[in-house]
């Protein structure tokens, strides 16, 4: 079966062709990264406003990199949530209209879930169940992933998210927006030992806080103006991933996971993806660190998504709308 994804809850456009829910056969994102940078973060409006700008170009070089036509399609999926309303909307009509006019089933996805199925389309056999640790500019979670359709959220942020973390540090050091991928290559030049940042709730539970950390940072550079900036970067995201992989690590111990499997854009940091493949291997468990474009937002994983969410609860219908605020369907946390 092949469907055609789409995703634009945020500031990427993209459309994938992905057959029987792991075989990408496309993977096509355009990003507004350039159009937002000079405001320092994502202003809705203007990521509407591009969305229905780039959205048909989007879906049309995804058709032709995999080589088909609209007559190939079997399903369409657009995510439906949780993210920007009108960004959401861009994607969300586009699939219906795709659906109405060429007579096939259109499935909303959350783009949540869809994070999570991004471990399938890397190995379709993945051994369950899975840590993962989603860190994003808009979410930080810790999931156990039962199977398919069965989750539960071991712990998440209590105030920023880790890459939000990254932008408001980068900001706070001039250093630019997105923060993480500065932040990240200027660490690489850094010592993460030159500043003792504190380590937030480590040991405390499986939730995150990091807008101490920024605050933290704040202060390290008001009494100190000359540290040098790479160590103030490497002692920075020194401590995130500290903290990341401690709670990666009870997690999986909690639930004796089979597989770890990092996911979100802050899964490009350098340090990060070394730090849980070392995890991997310090407790016998695999370590699943996909590639970046199926760590990022990406319209793949929300063809994978469709695909098992159309075979297991059918198609959704065409007056379900976007929703902005939509949650992960889960189990109750474990107390
Ligand atoms: O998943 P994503 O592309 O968009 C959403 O937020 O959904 O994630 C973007 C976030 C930004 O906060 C960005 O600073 C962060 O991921 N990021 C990184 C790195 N690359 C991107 N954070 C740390 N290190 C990186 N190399
Ligand atoms: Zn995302």
């Amino acid at each position: 079966m092949i469907v055609l994804g789409i995703e634009t809850s945020c500031d990427e456009t993209a459309a994938a062709i992905v057959a029987d829910g792991w075989d990408v056969r496309s993977n096509v994102v355009s990003s507004q990264v350039d159009l937002h940078a000079r405001f320092g973060g994502v202003v809705p409006e203007i990521a509407s406003r591009a969305h229905l700008e780039l959205v048909n170009g989007v879906i049309a070089d995804a058709l032709g990199l995999a080589g088909i036509t609209f007559a190939r399609v079997d399903a369409v999926a657009a995510t439906c949530g949780p993210g920007l309303a009108g960004a959401l909307l861009v994607g969300v009509s586009a699939a219906k209209a795709i659906a109405l006019a060429c007579r096939i089933p259109y499935v909303g996805v959350n783009h949540l879930e869809a994070h999570l199925h991004a471990a399938w389309l890397q190995d379709p056999a993945v051994e369950l169940p899975l840590a993962v640790l989603l860190v994003s500019g808009g979410h930080t979670m810790l999931v156990a992933v039962h199977d398919d359709a069965d989750y539960t959220v071991l712990g998440q942020t209590v105030d920023d998210a880790a890459g939000e973390a990254f932008d408001k540090v980068a900001r706070l050091l001039d250093l630019g927006y997105p923060g993480g991928p500065v932040v990240d290559r200027l660490a690489a030049q850094g010592d993460p030992t030159a500043v003792r940042f504190p380590r937030p709730m480590r040991g405390d539970g499986l939730d995150f806080s990091f807008s101490g950390l920024k605050t933290a940072v704040l202060h390290e550079v008001r009494r100190n103006p000359d540290h040098d900036v790479a160590d103030l970067a490497a002692s920075f995201q020194a401590a995130v991933v500290d903290v990341l992989v401690d709670k990666l690590a009870a997690a999986a111990e909690a639930i004796d996971a089979r597989t770890l499997v990092l996911g979100g854009g802050v899964a490009a940091n350098s340090a990060l993806r070394r730090a849980v493949t070392d995890l991997g291997v310090e407790t016998g468990r695999r370590a699943l660190v996909p590639p970046l474009e199926l760590c990022t937002d990406n319209a793949a994983m929300i063809a994978a998504t469709g695909f098992r969410r159309l075979r297991r609860d059918g198609p959704s219908p065409l007056d379900g709308g976007a929703i902005p605020a939509l949650a992960l369907p889960t189990r109750p946390r474990p107390t």
